[in-house]
């Protein structure tokens, strides 16, 4: 039902597991797979081999994978392989004659016959025929080790890091979710686009932007000078937020997304904070009320969640072994934060609510919560925790003056004290904010007033709408001005969210900090390799 609603119909509720098709090997009788056989085709991960238990012995398979442990018997060895397709690995038995180069880390090919395995841990295993030892490893140097080593050691290698089986299934999880999101958006008809990464402004106006610049050129080279800053003419950032641009793409072809990297320089050595993270963001046209894009949010999150839900990456997630996820949310707690994905009716609360129930508890807090102040992630935590149970939560409507200078300012209310945007924040439970959405101010002089309020510095902002429009605002070329420009013309009542896909990541995945979900993170003081 949930599919058909979601435009979804398309979407197999289950990955196909390739191995379980069974056709005949037109490359020998004997062999029982066929078109993709194992035996004669070498490009079957191991997590499709695990899933094949057939009653026969099967010849000449080949596995390829890096070889996590040996454990030496009298005649042969165990040998424990991988290749980040499963969490579980492939245990081969070889021959002591044919053991050698067979060493932690290395890079192996091994063939042989599929048997039924006598051990419990397995229902198969390979008994091998021929070794080839394709990229070799020395075990005592190499720094990745079956026994526990801590998060924190592992990011000293980010390079190497990938190879262990948690970060193998981060990655599936990251790359199913990519997948996953661009059905979503495809059934809803939405157009994914590339916006800049290098741009003019300072999309939140909070100043936490990196600047470009070419890099110094080196004394004595004749090649023409060009200063630092002005190799684009004026300061260029990268981007904090593609927000702006996809609202000026929204206007030629309607509903827009991307899942694109950003940058923030922000010193915050937080577990929630990155300097360069994925954020998807998504913006829609000709669209009324804040609740359609909070919809939307809720509609795409529950949509991949249960498209993710029935994957074998999240089904190993939640049945992972204590020893491989020892450093994870406890399983049950992450099953909990997919099931409350999963729920539908997400609460929607005001922040002036928000606040009135924070104040009734003001004796938990360290930082009172007081109307016109942002939510500190003690009082984000409580929301979470209290008003969803276990379902995420929207705060909509905070004040204008704690908020992006582009939010819609909504109606007034006499009986607050004082303006209120038509935006939300996304809460879920532990990590707090994953979202935030808001309407855009589409018209042009509150725009431009708002921009004058928030101290954002645009020449446009600065004159009225006549000289500006007589003077071709294009001139100036600076900073927002191409901004206040869409308002100039045609400009529909518009809205859209941004998501922080790392975010959203760790906490499907359970990870304790968000530098745990990319491969290469980037944070205050960090940048390894
Ligand atoms: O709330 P933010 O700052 O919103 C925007 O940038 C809007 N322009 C988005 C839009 O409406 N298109 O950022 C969106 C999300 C946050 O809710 C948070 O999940 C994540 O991005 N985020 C970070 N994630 C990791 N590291 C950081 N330093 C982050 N800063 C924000
Ligand atoms: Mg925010």
């Amino acid at each position: 039902m949930w599919r058909a609603a979601l435009g979804l119909a398309a979407w197999p509720a289950r990955r196909p597991v390739t191995i379980a098709r069974v056709f005949r090997c037109s490359s020998n009788t004997n062999c029982a797979i066929g078109r993709r056989c194992i035996s004669h085709h070498t490009n079957q991960s191991i997590a499709q081999l695990l899933q094949w238990k057939p009653a026969e012995k099967a010849d000449d398979v080949v596995v390829n994978g890096y070889v996590r442990s040996v454990r030496s018997m009298k005649a042969h060895r165990f040998v424990s392989l991988g290749d980040g397709s499963s969490l579980a690995p492939l245990q081969a038995l070889v021959h002591t004659d044919q053991a050698q180069g067979l060493a932690v880390g290395a890079a192996v090919r091994l063939t042989g016959s599929w048997v039924a395995s006598p051990g419990n841990s397995q229902s198969h295993e390979l008994h091998a025929s021929k070794v080839e030892v394709l990229g070799p490893s020395d075990p005592k140097t190499f720094p990745i080790q079956k026994k526990y080593q801590t998060p924190e050691y592992l990011r000293t290698m980010p390079h190497l890091r990938p190879r262990t089986p948690l970060q193998g299934l981060l990655l599936r999880l990251r790359s199913d979710a990519i997948a996953s999101l661009t059905h979503f958006f495809a059934s809803q008809r939405f157009t994914q686009t590339h916006p800049p990464i290098i741009t003019s402004s300072d999309c939140e106006g909070a100043g936490e932007v990196f600047a470009v610049a070419p890099a110094a050129k080196p004394a004595g080279s004749d090649s023409k000078k060009t200063p630092d800053d002005t190799f684009f003419r004026s300061k260029k950032y990268l981007t904090v937020s593609t927000q702006l641009h996809l609202e000026a793409l929204a206007q030629s072809v309607g509903n827009v997304w991307t899942l694109s990297p950003v940058f923030r320089a922000e010193q915050s050595d937080t577990s929630r904070h990155l300097s360069e993270f994925y954020m998807l963001e998504a913006e829609m046209s000709f669209v009324d009320d804040l609740e359609t894009v909070m919809d939307l949010t809720e509609n795409m999150l529950r949509s991949i969640s249960m498209c993710l839900f029935a994957t074998t990456t999240v089904q190993e997630l939640l049945s992972r072994s204590a020893h491989i996820g020892s450093d994870l949310a406890p399983a049950d707690e992450v099953k909990r934060r997919w099931e409350g994905l999963m729920q539908p009716s997400w609460p929607r609360i005001t922040y002036t609510e928000a606040i009135g129930m924070l104040q009734q508890k003001a004796e938990l807090f360290t930082l009172r919560p007081t109307w016109g102040a942002g939510l500190q992630s003690e009082h984000e935590k409580f929301l979470a925790e209290h008003v969803g149970g276990g379902k995420p939560v929207f705060v909509t409507n905070y004040p204008r003056d704690i908020k992006a200078f582009y939010m819609l300012e909504a109606r007034s209310n006499p009986q607050l004290p004082g303006a209120t945007v038509e935006c939300f924040d996304l809460l879920v439970p532990e990590l707090c904010e994953i979202a935030g959405g808001s309407m855009r101010e589409y018209r042009l002089q509150p725009l431009l007033d708002a921009m004058r309020r928030h101290d954002v510095v645009t020449p446009a902002s600065e004159i009225t709408d006549k000289i500006i429009t007589s003077q071709g605002s294009h001139t100036s070329g600076s900073n927002l001005d191409w901004y206040v420009d869409l308002r100039r013309w045609g400009c529909p009542p518009h809205g859209g969210f941004g998501l922080g896909f790392d975010r959203l990541l760790s906490y499907m995945a359970g990870v304790q900090t968000v530098r745990d979900i990319v491969a290469f993170p980037r944070w205050y003081g960090r940048c390894d390799c």
